[in-house]
């Protein structure tokens, strides 16, 4: 099968870690320690994650929102890094898409093919969730959803909007009219999670920081 035509993992900074994040509070924290876990889990199922097609049980979406700034990107890099540092050759088994979302699902029902599925910034062209188009990302979102469960895949995605409450899903609801989209959503969305990170704008903290710095590259 051929790859993901976007994948951006090469472009991960290695200086995104875990150790370089600074934590504000326990919600923070609560966040960091989750997304070590998860990458350790998959070190230590690496070799079922290498060989087998669809190594987990189950699908799942873990959700990561916040206003930008604080740190989503952060500790997305930080999860790929850890990842690895155990065992390079996960990587392979990952992917990192940060385009437009909406793409990956216009042209193919299943645009990953891998069980790590890591999405930076999902919806990041749109100002609000009332932007959010039916037969456009909505669709897509959809498909998203089929496809993780189908796949049974590992999904960690960020976004600056809400998944449930005022968020994507409740989108979802206000154009299917019927019920029986969002009902399905609710049943696949079931054994995954929506997380706020807490903090700050973390680009104002740097901005801060660097005024008084001398410009280097
Ligand atoms: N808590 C934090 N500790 C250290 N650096 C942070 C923290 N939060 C964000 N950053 C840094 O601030 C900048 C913006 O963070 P980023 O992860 O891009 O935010 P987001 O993806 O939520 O918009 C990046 O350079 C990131 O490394
Ligand atoms: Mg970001």
């Amino acid at each position: 099968m051929r790859g993901y035509y976007d994948n951006k993992i090469a472009e991960v900074r290695s200086g995104s870690t875990f150790e370089e994040f600074q934590v504000y509070d326990s919600a923070q924290q609560r966040v960091v320690d989750l997304l070590k876990r998860v990458a350790d889990h998959l070190l230590g199922r690496a070799p079922d994650v290498l060989n087998n097609e669809f190594p987990f049980d189950n699908g799942k979406v873990l959700f990561l929102w916040s206003k930008p700034g604080f740190g989503k990107t952060h500790l997305l890099e930080a999860f790929i890094n850890r990842v690895k540092a155990g065992n390079a050759k996960l990587l392979q088994r990952m992917v990192l898409s940060r385009g437009l979302f909406e793409f990956d699902y216009q042209t193919c029902d299943s645009p990953y093919g891998v069980p790590v599925v890591v999405i930076d910034d999902m919806f990041h062209d749109k100002q609000s969730v009332s932007d959010l188009h039916p037969v456009g990302e909505l669709a897509s979102f959809m498909k998203f959803v089929t496809d993780t469960y189908e796949r049974r895949a590992l999904a960690i995605v960020t976004s600056n909007f809400p998944l449930l409450k005022g968020g994507i899903v409740e989108r979802i609801a206000q154009v299917d009219k019927g019920g029986r989209i969002v009902s399905r959503m609710k049943e696949l969305l079931a054994c995954s999670g929506e997380i706020k990170l807490t903090g700050k704008d973390f680009r104002a903290e740097l901005a801060k920081r660097r005024k008084n710095d001398e410009f280097t590259l």
